[in-house]
């Protein structure tokens, strides 16, 4: 890619970038929300035309004019949000949108039988019969790989492909991404975990506000430097936990139990209690009841037994309306789904819960826009979320700045209690930072919060006393200050504390 340039109405999205990508290769492509990653890398797959700049692929310069044009010429790409039909099979969404040459129901059986091959040949095991709502994110993830493979594809996009996975699963992604490397692909892999793509990648590009900062051999490269080219500034990558004096039980949960959306119990007889002014941190892979956890306290899903108390009160069955009038803030992990309305504006996104609140309406009944702008504007400026105004959809926003919406609207309610739910899943480094001061000013200011990540360092940075989930049971609870990682690991592996 050369000199291209992608303008969207009041924002230059990508500013005269080059980039390119070899055969046997995995380039990496690094920067903050909003940078650019994603059009840029629209432009490769046709869903986006660039405005100025050239594309040359094997050596010929081309236009791409859809995904379809991408397609056939073996460019693949792996969307920073699933696109599947979660009531069609692994099969039917792999066999979507394809020329049918003997009818759907034939073709079905050598989708079904090339899928079969394709997941022996790169170890990505799904069952081709399964209905996608079924699976787990990381074997929807693989389904969508294998879909581009089927499909030829000889370079692959992956648009933070390891933002919705376990740690078990991105080691299952890059056994992956290595074979096929050795096979010749070339890959293209967006992420915000350092780590990762220092783990992974052979070169690395960085892009700022649009523009190419550079473009660095991993080797040359440390987490420190990339921090520093992402921003433009030194970034903070530990916090200060000011000592908080424990206040009174604000959320407890009695032998909870709750069934998962497969109907199953995926809470198993959870009990814990968070005081005001301390941050318990919910540690383990995803999957082991976390999600089923966040939504029993936030009214979303029904228990099967067990109680939840708020500031003393029972409010087992509770509706969400009525814990969010008790001073509940839910920052949900499927924020896409669950967190914002794509077609509402970015201001009526930030009031979406709070619409009823008084400094929002006048005389009680109207909104106040003007209120309404101020604050989300406000909100803009705090944590750097990159839009052109309070007035355009939502969904024009980049991933990671959606998410920061999200964020700042539930952040900003002085809630009593917070369940945080992946808080910086997607998020970008410059945004964690804040993000986690945030957290840190509300357990301050008395607020109890119940943080659930995978990602073990933000669990350590922030908890006061630190949970670990296993199938659905809580394996035990240990103060801050005894758990080191290879306790907390083997908790998460499902050692006990008796067995520790
Ligand atoms: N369809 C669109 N209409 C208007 N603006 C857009 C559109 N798509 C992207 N933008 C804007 O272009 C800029 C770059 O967005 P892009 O999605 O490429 O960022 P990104 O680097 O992928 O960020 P993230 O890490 O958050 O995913 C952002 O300011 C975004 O708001
Ligand atoms: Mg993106």
């Amino acid at each position: 890619m050369r000199g291209i340039v992608k303008r969207f109405p009041g924002v230059l999205a990508v500013n005269h970038v080059d980039f390119d990508v070899q055969a046997s290769e995995i380039h990496a492509l690094l920067g903050e929300n909003g940078a650019g990653k994603s059009t840029l890398m629209k432009m490769l797959y046709g869903l986006y035309h660039p405005d100025e700049g050239r594309i040359i692929l094997d050596g010929n310069e081309v236009r791409i004019h859809s995904p379809h044009d991408a397609i056939q010429r073996g460019i693949g790409m792996i969307h920073q949000h699933f696109m599947l039909v979660p009531s069609l099979t692994v099969a039917e969404n792999i066999a979507l949108g394809m020329r049918s040459t003997r009818g759907l129901i034939l073709d079905l059986d050598v989708v079904s039988r090339r899928v079969q091959e394709l997941s022996e040949q790169y170890n990505l095991r799904v069952d081709p019969q399964t209905p996608i709502w079924q699976l787990a994110v990381g074997e929807q993830q693989r389904v969508e790989i294998i879909r581009a493979l089927y499909r030829g594809a000889s370079l692959l996009i992956l648009d933070e492909p390891t933002a919705v996975l376990t740690p078990q699963e991105v080691d299952d992604l890059f056994r992956v991404l290595r074979q096929m490397t050795a096979d010749g692909h070339a890959l293209i892999f967006i992420s915000h975990k350092l780590h990762e793509v220092l783990a992974i990648s052979h070169r690395i590009t960085v892009l700022r506000d649009g523009q190419k900062v550079g473009t660095i051999p991993t080797g040359e490269a440390t987490r420190v430097k990339l921090a520093e080219m992402m921003v433009g500034r030194p970034v903070v990558l530990e916090y200060d936990r000011p000592p908080v004096e424990r206040g009174p039980e604000r959320l407890r949960l009695v032998s909870v139990s709750a069934r998962s959306d497969r109907g199953d119990l995926g809470l198993k007889e959870v009990s814990l209690s968070v005081h005001a002014g301390e941050i318990l941190g919910i540690a383990g892979v995803s999957g082991n009841g976390q999600r089923e956890l966040a939504q029993v306290i936030a009214g979303l899903r029904p228990v099967t037994s067990g109680s939840i108390e708020l500031d003393g009160r029972d409010v087992t069955g509770a509706l969400p309306t009525t814990l969010i009038g008790l001073g509940l803030c839910y920052i949900p992990e499927e924020r896409m789904v669950d967190g914002v309305i794509k077609e509402f504006t970015v201001a009526e996104n930030f009031v979406l819960q709070d619409h009823g609140r008084a400094n929002y309406t006048r005389a009680g009944i109207f909104l106040n826009f003007g209120a309404i702008t101020r604050a989300c504007r406000q909100a803009i400026r705090a944590y750097e979320i990159k839009t052109p105004g309070t007035d355009v959809p939502v969904k024009t926003l980049s991933g990671g700045n959606i998410q920061k919406l999200i964020l700042a609207r539930e952040l900003t309610r002085s809630p009593q209690v917070i369940v945080a739910a992946q808080p910086t899943r997607g998020v970008d480094i410059g945004a964690t930072e804040y993000i986690h001061r945030r957290l840190l000013e509300q357990r301050s200011q008395g607020a109890a919060i119940l943080l659930i990540s995978e990602d073990l360092d933000e669990i350590m940075a922030l908890s006061d006393r630190i949970g670990v989930m296993y199938e659905g049971r809580m394996v035990g609870i240990i103060p801050r200050a005894s758990a080191d990682v290879n306790t907390v690991g083997a908790m998460m592996a499902g050692a006990t504390l008796e067995q520790l």
